[in-house]
């Protein structure tokens, strides 16, 4: 049974019960913040399980994407995986143990043909709230599985759930499938004993509660099924395979992985584990890239980069320098198409990502690796690298810590991996705080403030809560002084999401207080940051506040045109396009967004036709708090990567657009003014980004346009609408003029030529010349020199001058004759050139050269000449 096969027979059995069949979802989570990757076939359902939303069908079946990295480490073994497929069928408020297990059992053993006498079956003990599952016990009983071959297990074997942070969950029971019988002399203790006597093949949730965020059980309304079972698993048992890596799934990986590593594995490259490493982590990487993955530092995009480092670091170290990893995802591709049409889809974006991502971090390895080299040659005696160090490779010079490893243990030597934990943990720590540098030096325990801008309030009355100056909280602050102010109430607008702080005033009685940024901290706390421009501001002051609403408004203009960028952009390259980060200021807007190619000038002229449209259009923007999982279901656009709170706020562009959003925006469209891209570049591996102005800027800038115009108009002496094909004209007309100058100035040369030729003497048996050239460019000169050598014969050898926009040059070359009877060019330019006060030189064979002193271009010649002749001993 291949494993399309498999699938199929798990599909189409539980379609046969009854079930809708329903496609993997996406391996990034939909409308749930609280996980990087969807972990199992149920993450798409947790809704219908929770009670939040009613299940569209009571039964449904699913082959699902997922990925853990919790076993990453172990990845190279046997079984274990960062990518897997869970063959899944689930019950909302419909059928419960009995079915479930009845179901299983019928597909196993009648459908699969598995032995009877070799299932053995786990159940929940009892822990809690939560009672021993006598139910599954007898069912198992009645279906066939005799009593002393079903286990109790605790809460780690036997409980399953919540994913994420809260959620459904419940006992469940598992199926184990005798492999071998026991190992003679072993105690072996049944299913999950530590030989690996048993491969678990199913797992069966019961989802009977509801835990929250604090951990408490509470029992749901109705319950519910959860199965899943490992796709791989199952294809190493009905293929008989000893492992994983020889199953039908990755056969044609394994085998491109081992290509790369140079075909065969043998203890010279590390054996069979570097390959499977790469082939695993290669697949994992196709899918999460075909999924809208982009490697980055962070969250997700931070565990694919690992991911990639990874296959490429076990392929460096083994021995391979030349790319390889578009090879091994081109197999995933092939193997895996042909039950996921979306990697054939984004082939191209998959495969030019890898490709960057691992030319990029090749460079960087090289360097990586020499300082790793010199880390361990400095630690003289140590035999340990430190923690801060192993963390620095890892962090500045992305090798990863696996490959820290590697490269200390073939030196004899270990890491301390706990200090690597403590200085990876105190870097996350920093990152939560905030993602701008600013963000995290903010200090904390402040009371929170209130933004009271969306609406387009510019100004309003507040009071100072604290002020900081100095970097220590002060009472007051005097004129002059920098510091920063928090506000109770505020209308300035902090950045975040793209969009730059406000500037503005913040004033009371003579006290005046100039903003130039606005930035929050992660607790919320809002920070006016300026100077004191008149007077003194002294905590709990009332203050009235202004934002400089012009400035304001060129940040709406930008940030509204932002959104219509992201939609235009997704409407001419794809759906596929998302966001993948922005900065809207008052002067431009940047927009980035995860795309393999450069945007041609059709595509440009699309996306700005399309926002154009939509500025003229005047459409409709509206703002509105909503839940996020309903915002998401909904079709508002999240962003990759990005962590949101419960409530989210939802932007909506009439028909256009609908995102998730806390900036400020315009009103309508109408306000845009005018929109214009004037750049398009790459910024990263499947990166690209636009960068455009909006209202006076668009105007300013197509202003600043017609005006070169213009002026290239006037110099044309032509009408505007003309200027191209007279530049045109002029670009023919020009390459025209080159050539017509080359074939003048060969002619010259040639003339020359025959002149100096009829000049040679024969010294030795060699033809002599030492000339000076009427030339006025370093080009006839070479031109020259070239038919000389090409007129001379066999045996000959020159030295020619010219003077040249006032300096003398000189050109040398001798035969190999004459090179063997020891003339060198390289000398006798050096000769001619030093006595004119300059310098030069070159093979025996060609040499040029350049003097300052174009008087003494003839003494020059004459003491290259010398030396000539003395080299032929003539
Ligand atoms: N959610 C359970 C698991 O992941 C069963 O699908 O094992």
């Amino acid at each position: 049974m291949n494993s399309n096969d498999i699938r199929k027979t798990y599909l189409d059995f539980f379609e046969g019960h009854g079930h809708a069949v329903f496609p993997s979802s996406s391996l990034v989570p939909v409308g749930d913040p609280t996980v990087l990757f969807t972990t199992a076939g149920m993450q798409q359902f947790k809704p219908y399980f929770s009670g939040e939303k009613a299940a569209p069908h009571p039964r449904i079946a699913t082959a699902q994407k997922c990925v853990r990295t919790s076993d990453i480490e172990s990845v190279g073994d046997d079984s274990h995986l960062t990518f897997f497929e869970m063959l899944g069928n689930f019950a909302f408020d419909d059928y419960f143990k009995r079915q479930s297990i009845e179901f299983a059992w019928e597909l196993l053993i009648d459908r699969l043909g598995l032995e009877r006498g070799r299932m053995w079956a786990t159940c929940f003990g009892g822990e809690g709230i939560v009672p021993r599952d006598t139910d599954s016990f007898e069912i198992w009983q009645e279906v066939g599985v005799p009593a002393e071959r079903i286990r109790f297990f605790g809460r780690a074997d036997n409980f399953w759930g919540p994913t994420g942070g809260s959620g459904a969950c419940g006992p469940d029971t598992e199926i184990h499938y005798e492999l071998r019988p026991a190992a003679p002399g072993h105690d072996c203790s049944g299913p999950n004993c530590e030989c690996e006597r048993f491969l678990e093949l199913w797992n069966l949730v019961f989802n009977e509660f509801f835990q929250d965020i604090g951990g408490k059980l509470t029992p749901l309304e109705s319950v519910g099924v959860d199965t899943g079972a490992g796709l791989e698993r199952w294809a190493v048992l009905l293929q008989d395979k000893p492992n994983i890596y020889e199953t039908d799934l990755f056969a044609v990986i394994r085998s491109s992985a081992a290509d790369a590593l140079g075909g065969a594995s043998d203890a010279s490259n590390g054996g069979e584990r570097p390959l499977r490493i790469i082939a695993e982590h290669s697949r994992s990487a196709v899918f999460m890239l075909a999924d809208g993955v982009l490697p980055g530092n962070e969250g997700r995009g931070y565990v694919l980069r690992r991911l990639i480092r990874r296959a490429v670091g076990q392929a460096r170290l083994a021995g391979r320098l030349e790319p390889f990893l578009g090879g091994v995802a081109e197999a995933t591709i092939e193997v895996m198409g042909r039950f996921y049409p979306e990697v054939v889809d984004r082939r191209h974006h998959i495969l030019t990502v890898v490709e960057e991502e691992e030319e990029r971090f090749s460079r960087t390895l090289d360097r990586g690796l020499s300082l790793v080299q010199a880390k361990i040659t400095e630690l003289g005696d140590s035999t340990i690298i430190d923690g801060k160090s192993a963390f620095l490779f890892h962090d500045t010079y992305g090798v990863p810590l696996d490959l820290v490893k590697d490269v200390a243990g073939s030196a004899g030597l270990s890491v301390d991996e706990a200090g690597f934990a403590v200085a990876m943990e105190r870097q996350r720590e920093l990152s939560r705080a905030g993602t701008s540098g600013v963000e995290s030096t903010l200090p904390n325990g402040l009371p929170p403030s209130q933004f009271i801008g969306y609406g387009g309030m510019t100004s309003g009355d507040g009071e100072i809560v604290a002020i900081l100056s100095g970097g220590e909280q002060v009472s007051s602050i005097d004129e002059g002084a920098e510091g920063l102010l928090v506000i109770s109430e505020t209308p300035f607008y902090s950045e975040a999401g793209g969009q730059v702080g406000d500037t503005g005033t913040i004033s009371g009685g003579d006290f005046e207080f100039r903003v130039t940024d606005t930035q929050r901290n992660a607790e919320g706390t809002t920070f006016h940051i300026g100077t004191v421009v008149t007077g003194s501001g002294r905590s709990g002051d009332p203050v009235a506040c202004a934002v400089d609403a012009t400035r304001r408004m060129d940040v709406a203009r930008n940030h509204t045109a932002t959104h219509l960028v992201h939609a235009a952009l997704r409407e001419v390259l794809g759906e596929q396009v998302r966001q993948s980060g922005s900065l809207v200021a008052a002067d431009h807007l940047r927009f980035d967004f995860n795309h393999g190619d450069s945007l041609s000038p059709e595509e440009i002229a699309a996306v700005e036709r399309r926002v154009n449209r939509n500025v003229l259009a005047a459409i409709q923007v509206s703002t509105e708090e909503r839940e996020v999982r309903e915002a998401v279901e909904g079709g508002a656009l999240a962003l990759f990567g990005e962590a949101y709170g419960d409530i989210v706020r939802v932007v909506t562009i009439n028909e256009v657009s609908v995102e998730l959003c806390g900036g400020t925006h315009l009103r309508d469209t109408a306000g845009i003014g005018s929109f214009a891209i004037i750049r398009e570049e790459s910024v990263g591996s499947g990166l690209r980004r636009v960068v455009a102005v909006t209202g006076r800027a668009a105007v300013d800038s197509s202003r600043a346009r017609m005006e070169s115009i213009r002026e290239t108009a006037a110099a044309l002496n032509a009408p505007i609408e003309d200027v191209t094909e007279r530049v045109r004209r002029l670009l023919e007309e020009n390459s025209e003029h080159r050539r017509e100058l080359d074939r003048l100035r060969q002619r010259i040369a040639n003339q020359q030529v025959d002149a100096v030729v009829a000049k040679s003497e024969i010294l030795s048996g060699f033809s002599v010349v030492t000339e000076q050239i009427d030339v006025d460019d370093s080009s006839t000169l070479r031109v020259l020199s070239d038919s000389l050598r090409f007129k001379l014969g066999d045996d000959w050898a020159f030295l020619i001058g010219a003077v040249v926009d006032g300096r003398p040059l000189f050109f040398a070359a001798a035969s190999e004759s004459a090179v063997g009877a020891g003339a060198n060019a390289g000398k006798i330019v050096e000769t001619a050139a030093k006595t004119t006060g300059g310098g030069g030189g070159g093979r025996p064979e060609m040499a040029n050269g350049g003097g300052r002193d174009a008087s003494r271009l003839m003494d020059g010649l004459k003491a290259g000449r010398q030396a000539l002749l003395k080299s032929l001993g003539a």
